[in-house]
């Protein structure tokens, strides 16, 4: 484990090799709440499984086109890395989605087509059919979008690592590590997305307008994504109400604080802003050297409730 942990604005963790691990769980037998008796919070977090797999693969789309483009070698050593762990997140997203979803009958492709409309549609390369996707400008708006949305990441993975609630709560130990290891790496890689939007002329203008998207983007996501799940679940719990039901969620600590939320947004507009002081890389390093999973990945096999 490096030593230097601390992060200065502008550079990643020195001598820290961003690298993907290539993780695997086993989805057998996970119950359809697996926050036990909490249908509200699971679903909620369990949006994060639908929208994961094409975000993070249209993340890796829009670097693949970029990476050429990047003069610093740091800058693209950390985006190559960034890329390579954001595709597998994507795939592992997925499996959630195969394994668990169906397994409880749950069909989510009348949700995750409108997501997938979304990132390819008018987040990808011809957005309302206007050929601009290789055009710097369009580039540099895609990179705001993911160093925004980035910045959400990092601070849901610095809350999940931090989570006690979820362990209170006895969230199931393979979906939480799932939540963790992710979130971990989202916490390792936190600054790569911000530096590349930068590295790419990106300003704070367009970092504000970008916030803003990824904002309303997000809201909108949980809020239809949670109806939508709890519609589709086989034991049709009653739905509490988005905002009642996130408050109470956030006072047993299974969700964070809609408040903290807010702030955490709040400070990406601050002119003076730098995702490196945000979370705790040591302790996602910590934990990565611990997940179940991480560990698996070195030895082979997969993850699987003890
Ligand atoms: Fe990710
Ligand atoms: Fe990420």
């Amino acid at each position: 484990m490096p030593d230097n942990t601390s992060i200065v604005p502008g550079a990643q963790l020195r001598g820290h090799l961003i690298l993907p691990r290539h993780v695997k769980f086993d989805w057998t037998a996970m119950p359809v709440h697996w926050l036990p008796g909490d249908p509200y919070a699971t679903h909620v977090i369990n949006v994060l499984h639908l929208m994961f797999p094409a975000g993070e693969l249209w993340f890796c789309r829009v670097y693949n086109k970029v990476l050429p483009l990047l003069t610093d070698p740091r800058v693209r050593a950390d985006a190559e890395g960034f890329m390579r762990q954001e595709a597998i997140h994507a795939r592992s997203h997925e499996g959630v989605v195969k394994h668990y979803f169906q397994a409880h009958q749950i069909d989510t492709r009348p949700f995750t087509a409108r997501i997938d409309r979304l990132f390819s549609l008018y987040l990808g390369d011809k957005p309302f059919g206007l050929k601009i996707g290789k055009s710097r400008f369009w580039m540099c708006q895609q990179l705001g979008m993911i160093a925004a949305l980035e910045h959400f990441f990092a601070y849901l993975g610095n809350w999940v690592l931090n989570a006690d609630g979820l362990d209170r709560a006895h969230a199931h130990p393979v979906m939480l590590d799932l939540l963790r290891w992710h979130g971990a790496e989202e916490v390792e890689h936190r600054a790569v997305a911000y530096e590349v939007f930068r590295n790419m002329g990106g300003g704070y203008i367009e970092r504000a307008f970008h916030m803003l998207l990824a904002m309303t983007i997000l809201i909108v996501l949980f809020y239809q994504g949670s109806h939508f799940l709890f519609r589709a679940d086989p034991g049709r719990p009653v739905y509490p109400g988005f905002l009642s039901g996130w408050r109470n969620a956030a006072v047993r600590g299974v969700l964070p604080g809609l408040g903290s939320v807010l702030l955490a947004a709040a400070r990406y507009f601050n002119p003076w802003f730098h995702p490196g002081n945000e979370g705790n890389t040591a302790q996602a390093l910590a934990y990565l050297q611990r997940s179940p999973a991480a560990s698996v990945a070195v030895h082979g096999g997969a993850w699987r409730r003890g």
